[in-house]
């Protein structure tokens, strides 16, 4: 028998939600992926680049014009350079980017910061590793830091902090605040930042999306991670990035040249004419924008309470003040009795916590949003 090293780990609820919505042909509001197709343009340029025969492997960082597109991207949106040769690296999806970095780090015996609720990879990504996480509650409702907890949960045999901005699940967006405190208490320490930027185009209101490597302290410390998936609408290419100064970059790249070694040739080739106008990414908050103020309109007329999310596509709500059912047992009944899927944020806890919120991505055609809302409305607690 193997001995396992996730013993913990079983089939993701993502994975047991979206099964139940399609058995009881749910709305299937729980997993974070987009109800519609990419940009027609973009899959043609697939299709003529694997056509044109650009099918083999690819350069073990990446298609040079991807990564230049990448670096002028950076440098467009927050002014700040990066050496597409030594800085940028493309792999095979956000996730990779991020086991790749906290394994470039992560040794035996390190502890690893996680603000919880979290994204259900970095915690076994430093076990596998050897590493120990440290799980720190994120403010409630907003999600917000509490750099008081962070300080407290900082010892020495902290290597590292995982930090998400925009947040899955809360939707917090981080300020010049956040950065300067996050510097105030590494700066003297040898301590390393995983930033997972996956919804850095998908911001709202007046907010905005500021990277830790804008910061100059941080830049040197910071792998960002990115994804394709969430800004084109093709989750299912499993193309990202990571942008971190070289010698980070060069340590990261030595794990990806084992994990996947390079990434799907005609995506990067594709992606990077696609990128050639900066409108692709930039208007997406607005596209997102839309959505999230139709979703937000109509639970307004649902008896959650929730604060509106600042960015990524999802919106938490909460229900304590109307029942003390656990939040799995309430998504669960709301996906066969009510025919709408949804995530409890119980899941994104590593013990399971309990608040009575519950996650919903609206990044699903409007149609189907109303749709949603009107089955919500039957909803008996
Ligand atoms: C916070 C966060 N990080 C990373 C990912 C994974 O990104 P990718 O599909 O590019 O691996 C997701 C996808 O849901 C996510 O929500």
């Amino acid at each position: 028998m193997i001995k396992s090293k996730l013993p913990d780990v079983g089939t993701t609820i993502f994975t047991v939600m979206s099964q139940l919505a399609i058995e009881h042909k749910a709305i299937n509001l729980s997993q974070g992926f987009p109800g519609f197709d990419t940009y027609p343009y973009l899959r043609d340029l697939l299709a003529q680049y694997v056509a044109e025969g650009y099918n083999q492997y690819a350069p073990m960082t990446g298609v040079p014009e991807l990564k230049k597109r990448i670096a002028s991207k950076t440098a467009n949106l927050h002014d700040v350079e990066f050496d597409p040769e030594e800085e940028v690296t493309v792999v095979s999806g956000a996730t990779e980017a991020l086991y790749a970095a906290i394994s470039a780090v992560v040794d035996i015996g390190d502890e690893v910061i996680i603000l919880e609720p979290a994204y259900d990879s970095y915690a076994p990504a430093v076990r596998l590793n050897g590493g120990t996480p440290i799980y720190v509650p994120l403010n409630l409702p907003d999600f917000s830091v509490d750099w008081q907890k962070v300080k407290d949960a900082i010892s020495d045999k902290t290597r590292l902090i995982v930090v998400n901005t925009p947040h899955n699940p809360g939707g917090y967006v981080w300020t010049g605040k956040d950065l300067d405190q996050l510097y105030g208490l590494i700066q003297n320490r040898e301590i390393y930042v995983v930033s997972d930027d996956v919804y850095e185009h998908i911001v709202f209101d007046d907010n905005r999306h500021l990277p830790l490597y804008t910061h100059e302290g941080l830049r040197a410390r910071t792998f960002s991670c990115g994804s394709f998936g969430k800004t084109f609408h093709v989750t299912g290419w499993k193309i990202g990035f990571c942008l971190a100064p070289k010698k980070l970059s060069q340590e990261f790249r030595k794990i990806h040249q084992f994990l996947t070694f390079s990434t799907s040739t005609p995506m990067q080739y594709a992606l990077a004419d696609f990128m050639e106008n900066p409108s692709r990414y930039i208007f997406l908050n607005e596209f997102y924008q839309k959505k999230r103020d139709l979703f937000l309109k109509g639970f307004k007329e649902l008896p959650f309470k929730f604060i509106p999310t600042q960015g990524s596509f999802f919106q938490v709500v909460s229900y304590a003040h109307l029942s003390n059912e656990k939040d799995t047992e309430l998504a669960i009944r709301m996906t066969k009795d009510f025919g709408v899927a949804c995530i409890p944020v119980s899941v994104f806890y590593h013990d399971k916590q309990d608040h009575k919120l519950l996650r919903f991505c609206f990044a699903k055609e409007e149609e189907e949003l109303y749709k949603a809302l009107e089955l919500l409305k039957k909803l008996r607690f």
